[in-house]
């Protein structure tokens, strides 16, 4: 008998732990955080722009297309803004006496704004607020600061950039709270508005840094409401202005991808897996190397992946790659070693580029005795003929495996002749690639502006080949 009772005891017991477990785990999983969004009620008939900074002094043909600049496309972004603007920036300088800062200064000023009409501002940075001024200034105004401390996860450090307006709008890209983001470096990233099924993914990585903040250590496991929404096999789909488009998000370290969530690695794969004709990349720096801090590894992944999908998929590739004194040698033993796959595969095709706006900027101060300031490509996308990947990082080992960055995929596969923003992209690359700036040979290391002029009349021929 009371070994019956016992057994009914234990049974009871066991009922209730579970109905326990079962209520927490659906107290998770409709968290708060999410303002009553879900995949059912949100916003998928978008607006997407394009937005870039061309630095001053740069000028390509009349025709070369032109998009809204970055810093009109972030202040159209703070205008919007009536309840909270989330920022996530590897940098937080936006104060400078050169004149082309005059933009940061703008933008820090329209923040400063938003912060004193009651507007929520959270920030997150791996910097603390006492080591930048205008964290310091929007903290002390009331902006919410979520330091995250990437020395802590793996030595790596915080490379994302992306904005969420209102829970409803977004911006992704190159470009960061730097007042050389809006003055003196080139830029790309994507601004899509009234998106709110794009916000309930990319919610969830800000959530996941904000989830982070002041801690030292990463959780053993995350909760279900940092996990991914959308991945390579069920992708969101929207309408991106009139075009239909399937879209994820992507993140990376490793370390901060919950269950579902797509790593940037991964995002990349997709999209050149995907492609039928070509695969054009632009990134600042091209370097399959892991640096460590006593030693450097190999890091194939990438550079494997371009391999294969030139000698065995007879994909076409380009690659632009931004050339500056701090450029590393290896890169172009990299390319070198890239090239020479294609040797008697006669489907093989891959030209490489650099992008150097340094030797024309020092004959430029030659000639006119003036002190400026480098003007560096810094893009980081690829572009397909059916998908573009705008992201946070460069095709670099360290980027991947330990800093912290964010993409953006869109797939639109038929989109006929109609413009789109994939199509956009690939003209904005073939704008670049075609200019006087990119060069098909590795740029001399001492800018010698008899060349600089010689290369840029051989530019000009080439390209009208
Ligand atoms: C760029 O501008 C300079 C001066 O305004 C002009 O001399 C040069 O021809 C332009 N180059 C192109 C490609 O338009
Ligand atoms: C960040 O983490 C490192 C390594 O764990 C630690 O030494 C440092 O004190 C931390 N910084 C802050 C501000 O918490
Ligand atoms: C977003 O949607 C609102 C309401 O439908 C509309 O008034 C606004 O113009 C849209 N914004 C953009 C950029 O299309
Ligand atoms: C440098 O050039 C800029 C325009 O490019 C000009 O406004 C400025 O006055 C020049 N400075 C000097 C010291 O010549
Ligand atoms: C092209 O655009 C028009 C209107 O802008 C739209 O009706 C049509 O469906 C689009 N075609 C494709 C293939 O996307
Ligand atoms: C492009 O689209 C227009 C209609 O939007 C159509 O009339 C035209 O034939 C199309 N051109 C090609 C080459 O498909
Ligand atoms: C989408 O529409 C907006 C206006 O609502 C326009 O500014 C933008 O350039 C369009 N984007 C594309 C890719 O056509």
């Amino acid at each position: 008998m009371s070994q019956q009772k016992c057994i009914v005891i234990f049974a009871l017991v066991c009922c209730f732990a579970i109905l326990v477990a079962l209520i927490f785990s659906a107290v998770d999983i409709m968290g708060e955080d999410e303002d009553g969004l879900s995949e059912k009620n949100c916003q998928n008939n978008c607006r997407v722009a394009l937005v870039e900074n061309i630095p001053e002094g740069i000028n390509y043909s009349d025709s070369a297309p032109s998009h809204l600049s970055l810093f009109q496309g972030w202040m159209n972004l703070l205008n919007m803004a009536e309840k909270s603007v989330d920022i996530v920036s590897s940098h937080w300088d936006l104060h400078h006496s050169h004149p082309s800062a005059c933009q940061g200064q703008h933008l820090f000023e329209k923040l400063l704004e938003l912060v004193s009409r009651n507007i929520e501002i959270k920030l997150v940075s791996d910097i603390l607020p006492t080591e930048s001024k205008v964290l310091n200034d929007l903290k002390t105004k009331g902006a919410e600061v979520l330091y995250m401390n990437m020395t802590a996860y793996n030595e790596g450090r915080l490379q994302s950039s992306f904005w969420i307006v209102d829970k409803q709008h977004v911006y992704i890209g190159s470009a960061s709270l730097d007042w050389r983001s809006l003055g003196q470096m080139k830029e790309l990233g994507v601004i899509v508005y009234n998106c709110s099924c794009l916000v309930l993914d990319l919610q969830r990585i800000f959530a996941l840094y904000s989830s982070l903040k002041y801690k030292n250590k990463v959780p053993p496991s995350w909760s279900k409401r940092l996990y991914g929404v959308y991945d390579t096999q069920n992708k969101l789909t929207l309408q991106l202005n009139e075009t239909k488009s399937e879209v994820f998000v992507s993140n990376s370290p490793k370390l901060f991808c919950p269950k579902d969530r797509v790593l940037d690695i991964e995002a990349i794969y997709n999209v050149i897996d995907d492609a039928k004709q070509f695969v054009y990349i632009a990134v600042m720096d091209y370097l399959p190397i892991v640096f460590d801090t006593n030693a450097k590894r190999y890091w194939p992944y990438l550079d494997g992946k371009i391999r294969e999908a030139l000698v065995l998929r007879n994909i076409k590739v380009r690659l632009l790659i931004s050339f500056s004194k701090d450029t590393d040698p290896l890169t172009f033993n990299f390319v070198s070693s890239l090239k020479a796959i294609c040797t008697e595969v006669p489907s093989c095709s891959l030209k490489v580029k650099f992008f150097d706006l340094e030797e024309e900027n020092a004959c430029f101060l030659k000639e006119q005795k003036n002190t400026s300031l480098p003007k560096l490509n810094r893009n980081k996308y690829m572009v397909t003929d059916g998908a573009a990947y705008i992201g946070n990082f460069d095709w670099v080992g360290n980027d991947f495996t330990q800093n912290a960055g964010a993409g953006l995929v869109i797939n639109q596969a038929d989109v006929g002749n109609n413009t789109s923003i994939v199509k956009q992209l690939k003209a904005v690359f073939e704008r670049d690639w075609y200019s006087h700036y990119a060069k098909s040979l590795q740029p001399t290391k001492i800018p010698n502006c008899l060349n600089y002029k010689l290369n840029k009349a051989v530019a000009n021929k080439t390209a009208m080949n």
